[in-house]
């Protein structure tokens, strides 16, 4: 089956009215497995023009899987590092937030954000939201987005699940986050790991109301230019 994308333009998609042009996000990476798709979901929201802000929050643990995962070790220019030189990227846009400063602006309710997406999202970060717990800065975060009744979406990756793993995804479900398992598509025909990762990533920005150009849609005739 031919690959169908979503052939519009990243302007196009700014300008229409269902997509806010100044959006604001919440990125929190924790330490699962799967660091190159926090790192894909960082390259998609510095080249979209309708994010404004992105406030990202990378627990130790994370650290400590990036490192493994990646290469790339340590909080300094943390961002810049992942990023690179990739085209188009906007990494002054996105702001490293201390795990621990529970005095951060998305601490409150009071500051304006429009949704928050842990990825990936461990089973004890996944428990600290379940329970409500806001024990540093991700958990706290995450209870705004909740009490705010705004969208979170919790991108869990572990196996097997044990029964406190499904009780939590159901608490947290109950709540209205979004759990959204870091689980690949095989039938849009990835040739990378990157593949696979972006895919996920457009699924994910597609669900918080951010298509991205070129995104895979199963059914969709292909744009022209993608069969070239
Ligand atoms: C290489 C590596 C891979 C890991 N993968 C997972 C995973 O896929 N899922 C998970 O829930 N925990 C995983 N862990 C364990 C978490 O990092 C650990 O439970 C940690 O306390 C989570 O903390 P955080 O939620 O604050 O990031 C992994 C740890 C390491 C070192």
């Amino acid at each position: 089956m031919a690959l169908a994308t979503d052939s519009r333009s990243a302007s196009e998609l700014a300008a229409s009215p269902a997509h806010p042009a100044r959006t604001t996000l919440i990125l929190a990476i924790t330490g699962a497995s799967g660091s190159i798709f926090a790192v894909e979901m960082l390259r998609a929201l510095a080249s979209d023009e309708r994010v404004a802000r992105v406030l990202l929050v990378v627990s130790p643990s994370a650290l400590r899987v990036l490192a493994e995962e990646t290469g790339v070790s340590g909080r300094n220019s943390l961002v810049q590092r992942l990023l690179g030189s990739a085209p188009g990227s906007a990494s002054e846009k996105i702001t490293l937030l201390e795990h621990q400063d529970i005095g951060a602006p998305i601490a409150s309710g009071s500051y304006p954000v429009d949704a928050m997406v842990v990825l990936p999202c461990s089973m004890g970060t996944l428990a600290g939201i379940a329970q409500g717990i806001a024990g540093n800065l991700i958990e706290r975060a995450a209870d705004v987005c909740l009490k705010e009744r705004r969208r979170l979406v919790l991108c869990v990756r572990e196996t097997p699940l044990n029964l406190i793993h499904l009780r939590n995804m159901v608490a947290v479900t109950e709540s209205g986050a979004t759990v959204f398992p870091l689980i690949p598509t095989f039938y849009n025909h990835p040739q990378s790991v990157e593949d696979i990762a972006r895919n996920y990533v457009h699924r994910v920005l597609q669900h918080i109301g951010l298509p991205q150009p070129g995104a895979y849609a199963w059914g969709v005739p292909q744009a022209a230019e993608d069969l070239a």
